[in-house]
């Protein structure tokens, strides 16, 4: 099987500074350990509240980071002016409530054609690799072809609520290998642990994994860089098989 890439999301150390409002701990530092214990890319979610991840944050990983940078944003007007100048290598578009905790649910390729569709547009017109994230369905990623993106991210959410309920894995291996019958690069990522990754890992399709908050907890007591290793070595073992 292909190596797979792990992508780190470092939000949650803006999150930690923005808790107290301080200039620390800086989220580009913590992208370059993540790039120095082995991340092949690194990931952020500007939100329109700016509650963890800022835009001077976006400039720096953007100007700093030494391998793709994955920006995650809404299909706002806003945001995709912001991304056109910025031009990271990737966005990922996802669907932004200002009340929930984190991305609940994946994006709803029928709502708002028009706005997606621009959106979609303007990235192409900026040489911005995109990807889509949604649900494990299949009405989603044959839609998400029809809009010719490079690229799907599966919400593994619900299978990491119930990683041993196996119609949420069956859900996401079907829409892994119909997006791939499809032409789409697949991704996947939200709520993936050390302990649940396995099978999202050995998901033959799966080509990058997005992963934010168990890296950043672990880190917590192994450090960074350990708990980037821990992570790949995970994955590395799930698709040995
Ligand atoms: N992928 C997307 C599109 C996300 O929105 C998030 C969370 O910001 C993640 C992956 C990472 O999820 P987690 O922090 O649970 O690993």
């Amino acid at each position: 099987m292909t190596r797979q890439r792990l992508y780190i999301n470092i939000d949650h150390v803006a999150t930690v500074r923005q808790a107290r409002r301080a200039a620390y701990p800086d989220p580009v530092r913590a992208a370059r350990l993540c790039e120095d214990a082995g991340a092949d890319g690194i990931t952020a979610h500007l939100r329109e509240d700016r509650r963890h991840i800022q835009d001077a944050d976006i400039e720096g990983l953007v100007a700093q980071a030494r391998t793709p940078f994955n920006l995650e944003l809404a299909a706002t007007d806003a945001m995709i002016a912001l991304a056109t100048r910025l031009r990271p290598h990737q966005v990922t578009l996802v669907p932004e409530k200002r009340e929930e905790v984190t991305t609940e649910g994946g994006l709803d390729l029928f709502h708002d054609p028009a706005r997606l569709e621009a959106a979609i547009l303007a990235l192409r017109a900026a040489n911005i690799r995109t990807s889509l994230f949604i649900d494990p369905d299949a009405r989603q990623v044959e839609r998400a072809a029809a809009l010719r993106v490079e690229a799907i991210e599966l919400h593994t959410g619900r299978y990491c609520e119930a990683p041993s309920h196996t119609p949420h894995l069956t859900a996401l291996r079907a829409a892994a290998a119909h997006a791939a019958s499809l032409g789409l690069a697949v991704h996947a990522g939200h709520g993936l642990t050390l302990t649940n990754v396995g099978p999202v890992a050995a998901i033959p399709e799966c080509e990058e994994l997005n992963i934010g908050h168990a890296i950043v907890a672990d880190a917590i007591f192994v450090g960074l860089p350990e708990a980037v290793r821990r992570m790949r070595a995970a994955m590395d073992a799930a698709r040995r098989g």
